[in-house]
């Protein structure tokens, strides 16, 4: 996904002049006064002359900070057992390049029928065929296996968002970038257009079967399923008929329809699966004089058309694209879709072995621009506990805990709808602590604004900011160390921190690379209030960049803006990267190629790059077989450096996968090795 830009530094900023759409960028939205600015002390004084120096000098200072680890001592020159594959070089080509001793094969690529009348893959697909194929710009992904079976499961996949130029067969050959659409004559958009729009979003599950040959194939099946910006979801949780969530579709305040920007994802000890609601605030407007602070802290537009596609100019399809239009326009809130948007910001949890269950918006795990969702190993009569980043410039890390302990075969989604919500606050001594989002609790009084907990959940950006939660850089995936139960979290960049809003959490100024940071609990206990956290790597190139062991990245391993991250069941961990379109393979960012996936050890540091993507993609989404080897990752978004220039002209930056003259599509890729081992190994 491309950047996001929520939070600016100077509150008098006047945010609503500045042409943020040009490239398809949500609006900036934390205007609060929570102290970004660090309180300056000698240390911070020496700290920052340090970091002025470079990261090569500065990671002495970051990392270290008193946290219990090991790792210079044990890291040094040592090559990890865990890595057994030669790194792959960067890469400009529009192809996906692996080590040595492994095979590709594109799997499931977008528009990919999967159910219905299974319509084949065509431009020209209209908007209900659309809705029986595979979604676009495909996300956070999980395999489910059948049985246990690791031949045969059920793939879910999130579509994050969609390129109206590669969708539409009637926009070839018009002045479109990666975000641009068409209004006819009158300032409408043409409803098919838009409910193939609508349709391309959402989530995807297919069966997968892998042949005696090796090959893995999509198959017919009952469970075969498109859940869409329409699909009709219950509201579950503190919010559910609360007034927040009251509409003309709802006016009970328990279902909305639909989820968007399904960026990251999560998947339940009880094998659901959860698909995170990322940058949904631009899809809605609002030109009310008056934005309520549940639209404004999120940057609900205030353009009539909203930041993205205009559903709301689709006229004549009826309330379905109507609703994105959120300003006031009945009497009252169930006369109107005012409350529209407060349905959006969950996670979404789904069931794919019932195709007939309604998803549901577990609303106790907050409400802001989720990035994915990430569970802690279940234990018997303990609660659940699960993490889930914010991702825009300076927002937070959030932990779920339940008030219910689970019990194996017993525990459902439900155990999600009652305990307790927290944000991290990062103290620089290398300790952390989990504020609660609780009525009563750092300051979340109605004096204060907060009426009750469905208030607080509606407004958990608003929440954290008044408990005074660490700003981060930008957090997107989470993943826990199956081996020690760390947390590792991706920073994926942020460019516009300043040098005295540097912490030691988020050490450097203009953060164009990003950075990993990982924490232990306190009492490797996944539900206690306090951690101590340490950084896992600073990405960047050979001067600007420093690992566990406190060595420069180099030639295996430069890397940019970590984002998807995971773990496989021997500890790996898998890095990959979304270099933002604007910048990737240009200037700073040329030397790093397409974006890429890394695997490291966590245990003595070292990083390798095993595999790069076509051009204009990035690299997100990741499944294994329960064996390990099979691996899918998912390709997104290739093709989206093409000009406006490039696209009229039909000289596009990719042709991936399909080569010749055909439109790029985003495709889920298997990576297994030749000789049927682990992936990794
Ligand atoms: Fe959708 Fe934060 O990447
Ligand atoms: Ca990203
Ligand atoms: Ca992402």
């Amino acid at each position: 996904m491309k950047d996001t830009t929520d939070h600016i530094v100077d509150p008098s900023y006047d945010y609503r002049s500045k042409p943020w759409f040009e490239h398809g960028d949500e609006r900036p939205s934390n205007r609060s006064a929570n102290p970004t600015f660090y309180d300056v002390c000698d240390a911070r004084i020496s700290r920052r002359d340090v970091m002025a120096g470079g990261v090569a000098s500065a990671v002495v200072s970051v990392f270290g900070l008193g946290v219990s680890r090991l790792a210079a001592q044990e890291t040094a020159a040592s090559a990890s057992a865990l890595l057994g594959f030669t790194a792959v070089a960067v890469s400009e080509a529009d192809a996906i390049t692996v080590p040595e001793g492994y095979s590709v094969q594109i799997l499931a690529a977008s528009g990919t029928p999967i159910t219905g009348s299974m319509p084949a893959y065509s431009t020209s697909s209209t908007g209900e065929e659309q809705g029986m194929q595979i979604g676009q710009n495909h996300d956070g992904m999980h395999f489910y296996p059948i049985d246990g079976s690791s031949t045969d499961g059920l793939l879910v996949m999130n579509h994050e968002y969609i390129e109206p130029r590669y969708l539409h067969e009637a926009f070839r050959g018009q002045p479109l970038d990666s975000s641009g659409v068409v209004f006819d004559a009158d300032g409408l958009r043409d409803t098919d257009q838009a409910l193939k729009e609508i349709n391309a979003h959402g989530v995807s599950v297919l069966r997968v079967t892998r042949g005696a040959d090796g090959t893995w194939a999509i198959v017919e099946d009952p469970r075969n399923r498109r859940i869409t910006g329409l699909t009709p979801m219950e509201i579950e949780g503190p919010v559910r008929g609360s007034d927040h969530v009251k509409t003309l579709y709802s006016p009970d305040g328990t279902r909305t329809r639909g989820t968007l920007n399904n960026c990251a994802n999560g998947w339940t000890p009880w094998e659901t699966y959860l698909a995170a609601e990322e940058n949904w605030a631009g899809y809605f407007s609002n030109t009310d004089a008056e934005m309520p602070r549940e639209h404004d802290r999120y940057g609900v537009s205030d353009d009539p058309l909203g930041d993205r596609y205009g559903w709301q100019a689709a006229v004549g399809a009826g309330d379905e694209f109507a609703r994105f239009d959120a300003s006031t326009k009945g009497a009252s809130a169930t006369e109107d879709y005012r409350n529209e948007p407060n349905g959006f910001g969950w996670m979404v949890e789904i069931d794919p072995f019932d195709p007939e269950s309604a998803p549901i918006k577990r609303t106790f795990l907050g409400r802001f621009a989720h990035e994915g969702v990430i569970f802690a190993p279940a234990v018997a009569g303990q609660p659940i506990v699960c993490y889930s980043g914010d991702d825009s410039r300076f927002e937070y890390i959030y932990k779920f805990v339940s008030a219910g302990a689970f019990e194996p075969g017993v525990t459902r989604g439900e155990i999600l709808d009652e305990g307790a919500l927290y944000a991290a606050r990062f103290d620089d001594d290398g300790t952390g602590e989990w504020l609660a989002l609780a009525p009563g609790e750092n300051g979340l009084t109605p004096e204060n604004g907060f009426a009750d907990i469905a208030d607080i959940l509606v407004n958990t950006r608003l929440a954290a900011d008044q408990a005074g939660a660490t700003k981060m850089d930008r957090p997107e995936w989470g993943a826990v160390d199956p081996v020690t139960g760390e947390v590792y979290f991706t920073l994926t960049n942020n460019d516009r921190r300043i040098q005295v809003d540097v912490n030691m959490a988020n050490p450097r100024a203009v953060n164009q690379f990003g950075h990993i940071i990982k924490w232990t609990e306190t009492g490797d206990d996944h539900a206690a209030t306090s951690f101590a956290w340490d950084l896992y790597v600073i990405a960047g190139d050979a001067q600007r960049s420093a690992t566990l062991a406190g060595e420069p990245l180099g030639d295996d391993n430069i890397f940019a803006c970590p984002d998807g991250l995971g773990f496989d069941a021997a500890g790996r961990i898998w890095i990959q990267t979304d270099i933002g379109e604007a910048q990737q393979n240009t200037g700073d960012f040329a030397q790093f190629g397409n974006n890429q996936m890394l695997c490291g050890d966590p245990r003595t540091g070292e990083i390798r790059r095993f595999l790069t993507g076509p051009v204009g993609q990035e690299i997100t989404g990741i499944a294994f077989t329960p064996d390990g080897t099979t691996m899918f990752v998912n390709v997104q978004h290739p093709g989206a450096t093409t000009t406006e220039e490039e696209y009229a002209a039909g000289t596009l930056k990719s042709h991936w996968p399909d080569g010749g003259d055909a439109w790029p599509r985003s495709a889920t890729v298997v990576i297994s090795k030749e000789d049927g081992g682990v992936v990794g190994s």
